[in-house]
């Protein structure tokens, strides 16, 4: 039996699971490391505890100490619960959109909550790390994590996970692959495993899709803890120190849908509960997988656990109310209402003018009242878009009822979104084709998989 002195050391050793079912038909073996064992439910913990020992060690966080941090919440949760055995104060921003059981766990834990804005700019003082770093700089004993740039992260993974999965594979591990959010697991891990393999282990990134890691332009997606979005106003793309590019084999984008439902396999086919980054990364090996041979295995990290998203990615009114969940059949429900294959919408950058509007609208060919959405500019004319992405909606009409010398917004109509597999009766009259003249002039944006994919005609 294990006994442990302290709650600290149930931190780290955890398994590797074969993956039997998932991994059926593919040629390499595929083993999952099973990182939701660690005591605070995540591969966070690890960096924590090496992060908050390296500030102890350096004469950063002394006793009576505050601990500090900008987290999507797990990285809050090892903080907070290594901070409470060893007597330390935690005060933790989370962004507004952080799923609502990982907000209560880091209470649960003792500590404080700062909830902020989550699609601001870099250099806005309510950006998650400027708010973290203010509160810091103001509060005597205050030490700041600062997990994205602290080399005690991925230190933490070349200490621990890497040798972890090198023992346990008895050397035989060729391919490990990690969702990437501080790039600490993927860099720490992948540093060690490289040097013991004499650099024959291939590293790969399991990116969600958008995610400017892997080269996508950086807007938003769903899955919580990996990637790297950005907001387009940011002066600087600035990646995280902990992230080592170097050692990236490979980057395979992996959509928020694929993420999900993956996970969701793996609870049905496997009995695993797991969250969305490790959605993304089991989708990433079993797509490797198919590229591999019988002499490879595949070690894949799964970060955390479902039971943190038990009210969003396993949650079907979560799902279906952003489009990730449609009946078999499209009969009676929005999509049914769609006339063209639903590709994406027409966008337009929100910082134009009226006048500036009206004269692209014009290149483009577009009809009178045919709705454009005013984004932040990302270079697209077409295609998806997040739903927080969204200034407002316009036409070329609405537009030449302003002045054209104002912004282009100035012009928006109303508009709402609504999930494709909703019934037809949630659009409402503006939907309803017997309404005739007199409804409400409304743009219904379609949401398919969490992004806005079309408008009722
Ligand atoms: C759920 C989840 N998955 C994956 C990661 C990524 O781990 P890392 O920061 O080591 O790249 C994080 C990091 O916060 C996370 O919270």
């Amino acid at each position: 039996m294990t006994v442990y002195e302290s709650i600290l050391d149930a931190i780290g050793g955890t398994p590797l699971l074969r993956l039997e079912r998932l991994g059926e038909g593919v040629r390499p073996r595929i083993y999952a490391k099973l990182e939701f064992q660690n005591i605070g439910g995540s591969v966070k913990d690890r960096a924590a505890l090496s992060m908050i020992r390296a500030a102890e060690r350096a004469g950063l966080l002394e006793p009576g100490g505050t601990v500090v941090e900008g987290t999507s919440g797990n990285t809050g949760i090892g903080l907070s619960l290594v901070a409470a055995q060893l007597g330390y104060r935690s005060v933790i921003f989370a962004p507004a959109a952080t799923a609502a059981e990982k907000i209560r766990l880091l209470r649960a834990f003792g500590a404080e909550v700062h909830l902020v804005a989550d699609f601001v700019p870099r250099s806005d003082p309510g950006h998650l790390a400027n708010r973290a770093a203010a509160f810091a700089a103001s509060t005597p004993g205050a030490w700041l994590a600062l997990q994205y740039d602290n080399p005690a992260n991925p230190q933490a993974h070349a200490e621990s996970t890497g040798p972890e999965i090198w023992t346990d594979t008895a050397g035989s591990v060729t391919h490990f692959v990690a969702s990437v959010g501080t790039g600490g697991t993927i860099s720490g891990t992948g540093r060690y495993l490289k040097q013991a393999s004499d650099g024959l282990v291939q590293v790969i990134a399991a990116d969600p899709e958008h995610s400017r890691y892997g080269g996508g332009n950086g807007s938003l997606k769903y899955t919580e803890g990996a990637g790297h979005p950005l907001h387009p106003a940011s002066k600087e793309d600035i990646w995280p120190e902990a992230f080592d590019t170097a050692l990236v084999d490979k980057y395979i984008s992996v959509s928020d849908r694929d993420a999900i439902f993956t996970a969701h396999r793996a609870a049905r086919e496997e009995g695993l509960l797991i969250g969305a980054t490790g959605g993304t990364a089991l989708a990433a090996a079993l797509n490797l997988a198919e590229t591999l041979d019988e002499e490879h295995t595949i070690v894949v990290v799964l970060p955390d656990s479902g039971r943190n998203y038990l009210s969003t990615y396993f949650d079907d009114h979560w799902l279906a109310s952003l489009g990730f969940l449609e009946p078999p059949t499209p009969e009676g429900t929005i999509r049914s209402l769609l006339t063209t294959a639903p590709a994406g919408v027409q966008l337009l950058a929100s910082d134009l003018t009226a006048a500036e509007a009206v004269v692209e609208l014009h290149s483009r060919g577009i009809t009178p009242d045919e709705p454009v959405f005013l984004v932040l500019d990302r270079g697209q004319s077409f295609g998806t878009v997040h739903p927080r992405e969204v200034m407002g909606v316009v036409t070329l009409r609405s537009l030449g009822d302003v002045e054209p010398a104002t912004p282009a917004v100035t012009a928006a109509i109303p508009h709402r979104t609504i999930a494709a597999g909703l019934p037809v009766t949630e659009a409402g009259a503006a939907a309803d084709p017997d309404s005739g003249a007199g409804a409400t002039p409304e743009v219904i944006a379609v949401l398919i998989d969490g992004r806005i994919a079309a408008t009722l005609p």
